[in-house]
């Protein structure tokens, strides 16, 4: 069934299975195509075909419309009625054609790994959350689409503090990701449903220290989530970490141990998120020099991620954490690129003091703010049940922000 619109195309209602209506989606998102254009470049080659295909099993197919260049559907049916096959059946056919000529493009994997470090001294900003959050992004499923917040949003809320945001969907990222909980406190090894290292055994710190019997990697766990697959790792933290000073002192390199300890795991993946301690010090340090940029590597694909709340007192501790860092540049002679700033517990319901020092973080151009992440329950309720947020509700607000912050950060 056609019906004329204007331009130069009509408008084709006939029926396709459900499964290859989702493969349609999928892919055509994957190659950042529209699905009139896969099912009109479908239709050609299928026509073009010197042999009929293997039948397609249409049972329960459903209702699918697409736009299609004026003519291309009635030559379509002609050629059908030729062939012997009903309309459905070559459709099916030529969207099959489409998706074996256009398979899936394989993930770009980064030429160095990216070591993303989430940093602020100041306490329950949100540093554990976001890291944990933007992991969940980049591991997801490739072959699945997942809502997205689009970014001009941001933007958007300096002008209207109710702007709506806008989703899209969109395949997973598809990467390999270790999550290195950095933190004596080990919540986000909580958080994610797992258990702190036990105190007299191996730990981040004992490897950093030169103190560990086994290996690093025996101490990696799974994130399990059909949405993760295998690829979301997490090194869990050990209270020991709060020793780390001590342990450290006696170390050559002090700066450099976090690097040697990870080192050895670090073709395993292709994004490694350091969740760092609410404080400055050997620690910082030593995930600062972690995220430096290597001499091999490309400006923004490693760096520091900078986590502030929209209140006076965050602004405080920004100058003095990026003082900090200046400091390290300079004694260490190393660059540590930001990666960008976000502005977490956003709630313009707070009034002025919440928009106005929006505005303020807004106004920072380097780094930049790329992502605001209201105060919503869901975060809330996610660690509560010791789930993985994107699993957890994958499309709450703040999991479509975390989608969208990874993407802005890729
Ligand atoms: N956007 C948000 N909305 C609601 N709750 C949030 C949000 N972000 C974080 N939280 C909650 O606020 C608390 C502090 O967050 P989080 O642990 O991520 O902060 P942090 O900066 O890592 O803290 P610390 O400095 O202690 O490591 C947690 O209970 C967390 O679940
Ligand atoms: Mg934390």
């Amino acid at each position: 069934m056609t019906s004329p619109t204007a331009g130069d195309r009509e408008k084709v209602v006939s029926k396709l299975p459900s499964g290859l209506q989702q493969a349609l989606k999928v892919r055509t998102a994957q190659h950042g195509i529209d699905i009139q254009h896969a099912v009109e470049a479908g239709i050609t080659d299928w026509r073009g075909l010197g042999s009929n295909l293997d039948q397609v099993d249409t049972a329960g197919a459903k209702s699918f419309a697409t736009f299609l260049p004026n003519g291309q559907w009635e030559a379509f049916r002609a050629d059908c009625v030729a062939r012997g096959v009903s309309i459905v059946q070559g459709l099916s056919q030529s969207v099959l054609v489409w998706l074996e000529r256009n398979p899936a493009p394989g993930t770009v994997r980064p030429h160095t790994v990216r070591r993303l470090i989430v940093c602020n001294q100041k306490g329950g900003v949100g540093k554990t959350a976001t890291a944990a959050g933007v992991g969940e992004a980049f591991a997801e499923n490739p072959d699945q689409l997942h809502a997205v917040r689009v970014s001009k949003y941001y933007a958007a809320l300096l002008e209207d503090d109710h702007a709506e945001p806008e989703l899209q969907d969109l395949p997973g990222l598809g990467l390999r990701v270790l999550l290195v909980d950095f933190d004596p406190q080990c919540h986000l090894t909580q958080q994610l449903g797992h258990l702190p290292l036990a105190i007299d055994g191996d730990s981040l710190t004992k490897h950093m220290a030169g103190e560990a019997k086994g290996k690093l990697r025996d101490l990696i766990v799974h994130i399990e989530d059909e949405r993760f697959g295998d690829r979301l790792d997490l090194l869990p933290a050990c209270t020991d970490a709060f020793l780390l000073d001590v342990k450290l002192s006696g170390v050559r390199a002090r700066e450099a141990a976090l690097e040697r300890a990870l080192a050895p795991i670090e073709a395993d993946y292709d994004v490694i998120i350091v969740d760092c301690p609410p404080s400055l010090g050997l620690s910082m340090d030593a995930a600062a020099y972690y995220g430096r940029r290597r001499p091999d590597e490309v400006t923004g694909n490693s760096g520091a991620l900078i986590i502030v709340q929209a209140e006076d007192s965050s602004a405080d501790a920004y100058d003095l954490l990026t003082s900090q860092i200046q400091d390290l540049r300079d004694d260490m002679n190393l660059e540590l690129d930001y990666l960008g700033i976000i502005v977490n517990h956003y709630d313009a319901r707070r009034g002025y003091i919440a928009t106005s020092s929006l505005s303020n973080w807004m106004a920072i151009q380097n780094p930049r703010v790329i992502g605001v992440i209201g105060d919503l329950k869901e975060q809330k309720e996610a660690v509560r049940v010791k789930r993985p947020l994107l699993a957890y509700s994958p499309r709450c607000d703040q999991a479509v922000g975390m989608r969208a912050l990874a993407r802005e950060i890729a």
